[in-house]
């Protein structure tokens, strides 16, 4: 017995063709469907050391810039090196037993192993610097970091995701030097707002399947 018939068959093979053609790697379809980790929302790992941006980033009001130093240059948003937190912890707190792996860490020369969050898979290519320049906050992708104990995931990261924003930016576009400033808000709409920069600076998020998948 024939499920299907060879015509039909015949077609899939070429749908299925056509699809890796256009990504121009096939593996990159069998490397998502082992891994689609990026699209868990609420994603939470337990870190080595309980770092909290609420503390740090919230109540003692630090810039994301402060520590995440490349994001707005480069392509990568890093985590920050650990002489970074001994700036102060080598007089704040500096007996705590929470910040041990951040002593170790100093003495051995060895980066804390801090566990990533967000990831997208390696067929997609993505900028911080392009989305922070042109005045997408770190709010509109990563939530509220600043209320957060515990960094997790609050958007899904998909395909879909990327081109609601990429075709109808404009309540997501503010002053590029707001976009660590988590809490604003403009007055009145911010659509309203977001237009006119989107319109002054000729900001045009691409749509094209090269754009993101080089
Ligand atoms: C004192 C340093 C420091 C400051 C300030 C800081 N962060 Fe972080 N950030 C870290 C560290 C350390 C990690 C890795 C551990 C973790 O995920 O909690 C991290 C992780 C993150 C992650 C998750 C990265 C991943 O693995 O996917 C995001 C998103 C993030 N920070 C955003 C922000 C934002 C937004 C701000 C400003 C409101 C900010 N951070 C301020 C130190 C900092
Ligand atoms: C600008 C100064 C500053 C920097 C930089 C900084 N911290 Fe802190 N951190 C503090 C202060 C202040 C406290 C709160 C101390 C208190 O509760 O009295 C704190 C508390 C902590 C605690 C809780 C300690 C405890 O025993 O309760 C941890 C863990 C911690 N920080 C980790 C880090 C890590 C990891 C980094 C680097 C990514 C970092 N900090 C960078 C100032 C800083
Ligand atoms: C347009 C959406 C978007 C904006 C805006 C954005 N991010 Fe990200 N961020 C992402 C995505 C997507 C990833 C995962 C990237 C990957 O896996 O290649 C990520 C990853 C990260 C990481 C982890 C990188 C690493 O080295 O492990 C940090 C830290 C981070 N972002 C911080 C920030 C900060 C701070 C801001 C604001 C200044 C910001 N991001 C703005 C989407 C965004
Ligand atoms: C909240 C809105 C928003 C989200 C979400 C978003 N983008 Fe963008 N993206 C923009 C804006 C705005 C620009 C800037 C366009 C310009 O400057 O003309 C941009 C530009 C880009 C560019 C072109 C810049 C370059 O370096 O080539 C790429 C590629 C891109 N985004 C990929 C992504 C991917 C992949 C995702 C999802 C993981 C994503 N974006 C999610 C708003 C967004
Ligand atoms: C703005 C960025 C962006 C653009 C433009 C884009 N993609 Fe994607 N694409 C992604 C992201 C992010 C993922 C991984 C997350 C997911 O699977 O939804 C992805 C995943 C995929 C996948 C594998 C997962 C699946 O859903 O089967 C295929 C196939 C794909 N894209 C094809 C295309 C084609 C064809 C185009 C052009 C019509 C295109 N993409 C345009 C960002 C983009």
């Amino acid at each position: 017995m024939t499920v299907f018939s060879k015509q039909f068959d015949t077609k899939l093979r070429l749908a299925a063709g056509a699809v890796v053609i256009l990504l121009g790697a096939g593996g990159a379809v069998a490397a998502y469907l082992l891994h689609p980790r990026q699209l868990d929302t609420g994603y939470t790992p337990v870190q080595p050391v309980p770092y909290s941006h609420k503390l740090h980033a919230g109540n003692l009001g630090m810039d994301c810039l402060y520590c995440h130093t490349t994001v707005a240059q480069s392509s990568y948003a890093a985590v920050p090196m650990t002489e970074i937190c001994m700036n102060c912890h080598v007089r704040v707190k500096e007996k705590s037993p929470k910040l041990q792996p951040v002593r170790d860490s100093y003495s051995s020369g060895k980066p804390i192993p801090w566990i990533k969050v967000h990831r997208l898979p390696d067929y997609v290519y993505f900028n911080h610097r392009a989305h922070v320049t042109a005045g997408v906050s770190c709010a509109s992708c990563h939530g509220r970091v600043d209320q957060m104990t515990e960094v997790r995931q609050v958007q899904p990261l998909s395909m879909a995701w990327c081109l609601d924003c990429h075709r109808n930016p404009a309540p997501h576009v503010r002053p590029p030097e707001l976009v660590t400033k988590l809490d604003w808000q403009p007055e009145g709409d911010p659509a309203t707002l977001g237009a006119k920069l989107i319109r002054d600076k000729g900001i045009h998020p691409p749509d094209n399947c090269s754009a993101c998948h080089r």
